[in-house]
């Protein structure tokens, strides 16, 4: 078994969303709530953290680095695991510095972590330069991969299956869609259904890669999962559901898509997405639903993964109402 800290509030709820189905004319909606994994504003990143922290400590680590977007949720997730932990923590975060932080960028600096500030482009030059000054001044720094998806990452979500499943008594969704990006929520719900015989069809909405792309990082990741878990099976590209169809002008960059899932999501059952992540997968579940890609006679189960800080950063804030 993998060592494991706790800091998720789990089980995350599971429950309908009858207005925002019947405002729809189906199919049967239902959410799981992991933006309430607790932990300084929860998210998606809290599951994996269990299992890179506890990591971290088994090798004696005394600071933590990682590395994301300006906005990211998992670099203000890791920042508050970190604290929690009483690891100092570094985020290395590519984009340019903003005059006044906002969103997940202030909560990062509240909650202790030291930022550097770097361009996409040397973003990984930057991670390595910071880790070899930490071990040059006789630090024992634990790196963590981008997003959290490496094995660990992944398995947390396999793990978080075995959490739905005892949650649904028997009334398992046709579907589960949530948003999709460094693939390791994704290969752990995949090798998670495979290993606890959950039958749902795991369709990751892309926020920023496209399908290939994804389904080939989804593969190695969800490989990775299935060997810890020990359930002797393998995933090949065939067994992976990548829809790339609502990435629009990329990574952040916020169109009506979005905008319509927050307000639809916020106004028909007092739920918040966020912009970037949630946002784009919701709103493709929305324009999939639309289109009859699900029957109405289907259940799908919305993963909600978290973000909602993005919703108070001034890139964002001012375009969604
Ligand atoms: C709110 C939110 N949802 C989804 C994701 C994507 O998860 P993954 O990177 O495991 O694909 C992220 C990743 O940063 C996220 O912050």
């Amino acid at each position: 078994m993998l060592s494991k800290i706790k800091l998720a509030q789990t089980p995350t709820p599971v429950y309908e969303l009858p207005r925002l189905s019947s405002h729809l004319g189906g199919p049967q909606l239902m959410i799981k709530r992991d933006d309430l994994t607790g932990l300084a504003f929860g998210g998606n990143k809290v599951r994996k953290l269990e299992y890179l922290l506890a990591d971290a400590q088994d090798q004696n680590a005394d600071i933590v680095l990682t590395t994301g977007a300006a906005q990211s949720n998992h670099c203000r997730q890791t920042a508050a695991a970190a604290a929690r932990e009483g690891l100092d923590c570094t985020l290395v975060l590519a984009g340019d510095e903003p005059d006044r932080p906002s969103g997940n960028n202030f909560l990062d600096q509240l909650l202790g972590a030291r930022i550097v500030w770097t361009s996409p482009a040397e973003r990984d030059r930057t991670l390595g330069r910071e880790v070899e000054v930490l071990e040059n001044a006789g630090r024992n720094p634990y790196l963590i991969p981008y997003g959290g998806s490496n094995s660990r990452g992944a398995f947390a979500y396999a793990m978080a299956v075995e959490e739905l499943m005892a949650q649904l008594h028997g009334q398992v969704p046709d579907w589960i869609v949530f948003p999709s990006s460094s693939g390791g929520t994704q290969a752990g719900l995949v090798a998670g259904a495979r290993y606890f015989g959950l039958e749902s069809q795991i369709l990751g909405v892309s926020v920023d890669e496209p399908a290939e792309v994804l389904t080939a990082r989804v593969v190695e990741l969800a490989n990775e999962a299935a060997q810890l878990l020990g359930g002797g099976f393998s995933f090949t590209p065939q067994d992976i559901l990548v829809n790339d169809e609502y990435i629009g002008e990329g990574y952040g960059v916020m169109s009506d898509l979005e905008r319509g899932a927050i307000r639809d999501f916020a106004r028909w059952e007092g739920i918040l997405l966020d912009p970037v992540y949630t946002g784009r997968a919701g709103g493709g579940m929305l324009d999939l639903i639309q289109r009859g890609f699900f029957t109405p006679q289907e259940s799908v189960l919305f993963w909600h993964t978290g973000g909602t800080p993005g919703l108070f950063a001034d890139t964002y804030q001012p375009d969604i109402l």
